[in-house]
This record gives C-alpha cells, sequence and structure tokens, in this order.
C-alpha cells in the first residue's frame, strides 16, 4: 500500500512539473520594468529597462519593438540592436533562461516602451 501511495505521489509530481513547462507563453511572459536611475547622460534623464523571462523555460530570439527609439547614451550592440526597421534583439541574441533578469539603461526625455514582439519556448 506504502508503495503504491509513492507511485501516486511521484506520479502527482511528474505532472506538476509537466504543467509548469506547458505553462509558458512566448512573448506574454516576458516582462519589462523601468526605473528612472536618478542620473542624466546628455543632459536626459537615465532609465533602466529590466527584462524579466517570467516562467520556468528558457526564452529565445528574444524581439523587442524599437521603431522610433532614441538614447543620448550611446548603447553598446551587444545589449540592444537593430534586428530590422521596427525590432531590437537583446543581450547579443541570447537565450534568457527561466526567471533570469536582463538590464540595460538608456536616457531620453521619455520612457520608450519596449514591448517585446516575439521569442520562442524551450523546455528542457
Ligand atoms: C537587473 O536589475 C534587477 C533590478 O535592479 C536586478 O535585481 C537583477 O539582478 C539585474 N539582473 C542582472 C542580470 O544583472
Amino acid at each position: 500500500m506504502a508503495t503504491f501511495l509513492n507511485f501516486l505521489s511521484a506520479i502527482f509530481f511528474l505532472s506538476l512539473i509537466g504543467q509548469g513547462n506547458g505553462q509558458c507563453y512566448p512573448v506574454t511572459d516576458l516582462k519589462v520594468f523601468q526605473t528612472q536611475t536618478g542620473d542624466q547622460v546628455g543632459n536626459k534623464p537615465q532609465w533602466k529597462v529590466t527584462i524579466l523571462n517570467d516562467c520556468i523555460c528558457t526564452q529565445m530570439s528574444i524581439k523587442l519593438a524599437c521603431n522610433g527609439f532614441h538614447s543620448t547614451e550611446e548603447i553598446d550592440p551587444s545589449m540592444l540592436a537593430k534586428a530590422d526597421d521596427t525590432a531590437c534583439h537583446i543581450n547579443n541574441e541570447q537565450p534568457l533562461h527561466g526567471h533570469h533578469t536582463f538590464n540595460f539603461t538608456y536616457a531620453w526625455d521619455a520612457i520608450y516602451p519596449f514591448n517585446p514582439i516575439y521569442s520562442e519556448i524551450a523546455c528542457s
């Protein structure tokens, strides 16, 4: 009987793990937070962008909307680089692991939204 219960709880546990993987959604499970750092670059306020992978699985090929984006702070292309006319890659196109964050800063008068527009889910 004890063995059978162990077996049932193992099945239950495995189904929870399986569910966790299945619950990841590209794009919507990327969260973007921004805060003003309090510093100025080229006479404009500096903003810190945090992109959070809000799920257990890795997200790859992430693209953010960035048309019309400007910055008086020079941004290293390994942080943020144009992918095409409307979208940017982040972090040299490296995958963002589950529950990890990626940060970069820019400087402009107004906050720029950086909405995620593309990603792919990779569960192991
Ligand atoms: C990004 O910034 C957040 C908030 O300050 C911090 O908690 C996190 O550790 C940073 N991530 C990396 C990869 O440095």
